[in-house]
C-alpha cells in the first residue's frame, strides 16, 4: 500500500501538461470491440482504470500494444465474450464491453459490477434499453447474460441521465438494424468524444452531446485512428489545487470550453481565470470567498468536482453549501477533511462548510477517487504534515499527480507503507 506525504503552506506555481480523459478513454477504448479493423489511439492516459480495462480486453481476446501514450487495440479475433467477475469487480466501468459485445456477436456475458463506495450505482438503464433493442436479458450468478441475433433500431426514453447508460447504448446501436434515438441522453464531453470516434470508425450518428442521439445501424465499422480528449476533471482538480493554494498556475492542453461551470464558481470565488486556447491560467484576486454549489448532469457542475470544491471551501471566508445530486453517498471525504480541522457538517444530500483560518496536517485515508484529490488538496493548503493513505484511489484517475504537483512547487513524495 503506498501513501502520498505533504508538507502544507506552498502556493502551486508554473506549468502543467494535463492528460487525456480517463471517463473518455474508457469507452472509446471499448469501442475497439465494434470492428475486426485495428484502432490507433493517443493520448490515453497511464492510469489504474485504464490498465485494468487493456487486461479485461485481452482477457477477451484483442491483441493490445502499448507505447506511452498510443495505444494500438485489435479485436479482429475474439474469444468467448465473458467479462469475468474478478476484472469487472475491480472498475465499474466495464460494463462499457457489453453493448459492443452484443451488437458484434450476438451474445455476451458480462459481470454485474458489484456498487461501490459513491452509491449504489446500478444498470437497470443499461439493460433496459438493449431489451428495447430486441436483445434477451437474463441475470445468472451475478452475470449478465445477452441474447441478440441482431440488434434492431429503438426509441429509447431514459428517466435519469446516464453517462456509460448513453455510451453502452450508443456502441450497441451503431451495428443495429434501423434507427436508434436516445432521449434524455447524458450530454457530457466524453459521450460527444466517443461519437466522434465512432464516426470517424463509419457510424451514422447525430446529436451527440446533446439530449437527444440518432444512431442509424450500418452493417460494419472499420478501423481507425483517434486521439482522446483531455481530461476536464484533472484539469478542474488542478485549477482548485491552485486557487485554494493562492498560487499562479498555467494548464496547457486542455478544452476551456468543457468546463463553463467549473471555471464560473472559480470566478465566484475570487479566482482570475484567463482562457487562451488550450491554455487556462488561474491566480487568486485576494482572500478566497469559496463557494456554494449544486451538482447536476453536464452541462451544470460535475459531482466529480464537488470534493475538491469542498477541500477549497474549508478555509474560505464564510459559509457555504454543497449540495450532491448525482450520487447518493459522495460525501466520504468530509470525515476525512474534519481530521485536518475542516468545520462540516452534512444533512442529507448538503454538506454546510463553515471556513475556518487553518487546517491542521494529520493522516487521512483515502475512500474514492475524488475524495482523494480533496484530501491531496487540502494536504496542500493545511500547516504541517498531511499523510494520504490508500492512494490506489487516486491512481485510478490522476496520473503521475505527486511529479505534476511537484513541479508546481508542491512538497510532496509518494512512499510505501513499509517505507513509513
Ligand atoms: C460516469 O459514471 C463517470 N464514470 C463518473 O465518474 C461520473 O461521476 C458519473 O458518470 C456522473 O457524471 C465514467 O464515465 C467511467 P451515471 P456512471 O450512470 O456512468 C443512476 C469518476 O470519478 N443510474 O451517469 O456510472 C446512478 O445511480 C467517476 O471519474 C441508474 O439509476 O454514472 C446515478 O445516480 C465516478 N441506473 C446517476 O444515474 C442506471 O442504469 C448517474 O449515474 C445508470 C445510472
Amino acid at each position: 500500500m503506498e501513501q502520498l506525504v505533504i508538507a502544507g503552506g506552498y502556493p502551486l506555481k508554473g506549468e502543467v501538461e494535463v492528460s487525456g480523459a480517463k471517463n473518455a478513454a474508457l469507452p472509446i477504448l471499448c469501442a475497439s470491440l465494434l470492428t475486426s479493423g485495428t484502432m490507433v489511439f493517443d493520448n490515453v492516459p497511464g492510469l489504474r482504470d485504464v490498465g485494468t480495462l487493456l487486461r479485461l480486453l485481452r482477457s477477451l481476446g484483442a491483441t493490445v500494444e502499448r507505447d506511452a501514450s498510443r495505444v494500438t487495440l485489435s479485436a479482429s479475433a475474439l474469444g468467448e465474450p465473458v467479462a469475468s467477475y474478478e476484472l469487472v469487480k475491480t472498475m465499474r466501468a466495464s460494463i462499457l464491453v457489453l453493448g459492443p459485445l452484443l451488437t458484434r456477436f450476438g451474445h455476451a456475458r458480462v459481470s454485474l459490477p458489484g456498487g461501490c463506495a459513491i452509491g449504489e450505482r446500478p444498470v437497470d438503464l443499461h439493460i433496459k434499453g438493449l431489451q428495447a433493442m430486441g436483445a434477451h436479458i437474463e441475470i445468472e450468478h451475478g452475470y449478465i447474460v445477452a441474447e441478440a441475433s441482431r440488434l434492431k433500431g429503438a426509441r429509447i426514453f431514459m428517466d435519469t441521465v446516464t453517462v456509460t447508460g448513453t455510451e453502452n447504448l450508443m456502441m450497441a446501436a451503431v451495428l443495429a438494424e434501423g434507427v436508434t434515438v436516445l432521449e434524455n441522453a447524458a450530454r457530457e464531453p466524453e459521450v460527444f468524444d466517443l461519437g466522434e470516434c465512432l464516426i470517424r470508425m463509419g457510424a451514422r450518428i447525430k446529436g451527440h452531446g446533446t439530449d437527444v442521439v440518432t444512431i442509424e445501424g450500418v452493417p460494419s465499422l472499420r478501423g481507425a485512428e483517434y486521439a482522446v480528449m483531455p481530461d476536464r476533471i484533472e484539469t478542474g482538480t488542478f485549477l482548485v489545487a491552485a486557487a485554494a493554494t493562492g498560487g499562479d498556475v498555467r494548464l496547457l492542453g486542455v478544452r476551456p470550453d468543457t468546463l463553463d461551470a467549473v471555471l464560473d464558481k472559480l470566478t465566484e470565488a475570487n479566482a482570475l481565470v484567463a482562457c487562451t486556447g488550450d491554455q487556462i491560467r488561474i491566480r487568486m484576486r485576494g482572500p478566497n470567498h469559496g463557494v456554494s454549489l449544486r451538482t447536476a448532469p453536464y452541462p451544470a457542475f460535475p459531482t466529480d468536482m464537488q470534493a475538491q470544491f469542498m477541500a477549497m471551501n474549508a478555509v474560505a471566508q464564510g459559509t457555504t453549501v454543497v449540495t450532491e445530486t448525482i450520487f447518493e453517498n459522495r460525501f466520504m471525504h468530509v470525515q476525512e477533511l474534519r481530521r485536518l480541522g475542516a468545520n462540516i457538517e452534512v444533512e442529507g444530500n448538503a454538506a454546510i462548510i463553515r471556513g475556518v483560518d487553518k487546517l491542521e496536517g494529520a493522516t487521512v485515508m483515502a475512500t474514492d477517487l475524488r475524495a482523494s484529490a480533496s484530501l491531496v488538496i487540502a494536504g496542500l493548503i493545511a500547516h504541517g504534515e498531511t499523510v494520504v493513505d490508500r492512494i490506489y484511489h487516486l491512481d485510478r484517475g490522476y496520473e503521475k499527480i505527486e511529479q505534476k504537483l511537484s513541479r508546481l512547487g508542491a512538497q510532496i513524495a509518494r512512499r510505501s507503507v513499509e517505507e513509513a
